[in-house]
């Protein structure tokens, strides 16, 4: 063989070599993909979703359910023009009438500040609706005009739902999101319903205890009270009332922005507190924070300051004289089950949806977690995964219907 032979055949020598070494490391990933694929094939075909399974964490159908998530039909909450109220609640399964004593006598008042996902809205609502409650949408100016629309279409076939009667451009971190509750508070305070206590919610919060277990929860250990959960303003929250901070409202982006004018100190001497802008509180308070001059003066002064909704209604609560205030108190009063991002809040767990401002929207393996809470609600779901709401509703739905005596009505049940 000539020299030039030796080097070819050893060049192809070292090329099958390569070539096999390749096929050795890459083929079994060739094989495995092609299962993979093969079985969410199947998967998708197969796609009988299995909700109390879901509810219960089990791995396989969370698995299966996260698979499926674009093969779930969305329920569509078409509105028509003219509407037809009496098939509306029907259709969009409302359950109308009294389901125990205990909650008719009992009635509570819902503050709702919402801006997109009519879904999700409706969801929530027929979650939460009951006759003998009343209710308070606040829509925000800059959501669509037909959304708008929407929903005070629907709303006007309740009584005891209505819109706020004035409307605010709201301002992630601004005062408008406070003056927004002050809103529809003020609705509420002339009410003929004799609502005992007030409750705010957002449009991705869902209920993880039934009217009547909410009404339960507050009876055993706050009845006549307030909950607002929060401590004394930590150093690290100071920022939020040292400086003057404005609101930039723009239709497309509208933020808030620190400027370098520092602020006066709180008004009358009140201590400020931080903590959750959610709460239940009374009707005397109510009517306290729309009259007291303390109360008065502090929305003053908190009208340039970061976030004032995560320190006002607690500080308020905090003052020995206040109506069914609670001075002693700190985080409790189970208002809101949520996971924070890691280094934003006190738990560690895991989120496995995704998040948004350091909160975490629940995935379907989320669900388990949030059931088990104490909390009467919990945050955050949105339509970015259909089949965790749905799971969620139906597992609330199941259990409302489970604790009435009442006589239940065929559309009372939710959809498959
Ligand atoms: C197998 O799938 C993974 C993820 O989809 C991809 O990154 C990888 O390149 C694929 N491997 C082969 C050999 O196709
Ligand atoms: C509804 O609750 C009952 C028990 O109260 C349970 O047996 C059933 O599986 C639940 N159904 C769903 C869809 O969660
Ligand atoms: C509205 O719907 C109800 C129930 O489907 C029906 O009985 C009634 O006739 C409808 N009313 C009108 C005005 O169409
Ligand atoms: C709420 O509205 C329903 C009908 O839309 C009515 O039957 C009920 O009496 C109302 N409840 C109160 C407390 O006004």
């Amino acid at each position: 063989m000539s020299k030039f032979g030796v080097k070819w055949c050893f060049g192809l020598i070292l090329l099958s070599a390569i070539f096999i070494c390749v096929a050795i490391v890459k083929l079994p990933n060739y094989f495995k993909n092609y299962t993979v694929q093969r079985n969410s094939d199947v998967l998708l075909h197969s796609c009988s979703i299995h909700c109390p399974a879901i509810m219960n964490g089990d791995k396989e159908a969370c698995q299966l359910g996260n698979h499926c998530q674009k093969q779930v039909k969305p329920e569509t909450f078409h509105i028509q023009d003219p509407i037809n109220c009496t098939r509306i609640k029907q259709e969009y399964h409302f359950i109308i009438g009294s389901l125990s004593q205990e909650e008719a006598s009992y009635p509570l008042a819902y503050i709702i500040t919402i801006h997109k996902e009519f879904e999700m809205f409706v969801k929530l609502l027929r979650a939460i609706y009951n006759t003998d409650n009343v209710y308070c949408i606040h829509v925000d100016q800059k959501s669509p005009e037909d959304y708008k629309r929407n929903v005070k279409k629907l709303t006007d076939c309740f009584e005891n739902i209505s819109v706020a009667s004035k409307m605010e451009h709201v301002v992630y971190a601004g005062f408008s999101r406070l003056q927004a509750d002050i809103n529809c508070m003020k609705d509420l305070a002339s009410s003929k319903v004799k609502w005992k206590h007030v409750i705010n919610l957002c449009g991705q919060d869902f209920p993880i205890k039934t009217n009547r277990e909410i009404i339960l929860h507050i009876k055993s250990k706050w009845q006549g009270k307030n909950i607002t959960p929060g401590i004394r303003q930590p150093p690290n929250m100071k920022y939020r009332t040292e400086y003057s901070y404005k609101q930039h409202i723009n239709n497309d982006k509208s933020y808030v922005y620190r400027t370098d004018m520092k602020k006066a100190k709180p008004p009358l001497d009140l201590s400020i507190y931080f903590g959750m802008a959610y709460y239940a509180l009374t009707r005397n308070f109510v009517q306290f924070i729309l009259e007291d001059a303390r109360a008065k003066a502090l929305l003053e002064w908190s009208q340039d300051t970061y976030s004032p909704d995560e320190h006002f209604w607690v500080t308020m609560n905090r003052l020995k004289d206040a109506p069914g205030a609670t001075p002693d108190s700190t985080w409790e009063g189970n208002v809101r089950a949520v996971k924070w991002a890691p280094n934003a809040g006190p738990s560690t767990e895991g989120c496995n949806g995704h998040y948004v401002h350091d909160i975490c929207v629940y995935g379907l393996q989320d669900l388990k977690w949030v059931v088990e809470q104490q909390d009467m609600f919990a945050n955050k779901f949105d339509m970015s995964s259909p089949l965790t709401v749905k799971c969620i509703e139906k597992w609330h739905r199941n259990r409302t219907l489970s604790q009435t005596s009442a006589t239940i009505q065929p559309h009372w049940y939710l959809e498959d």
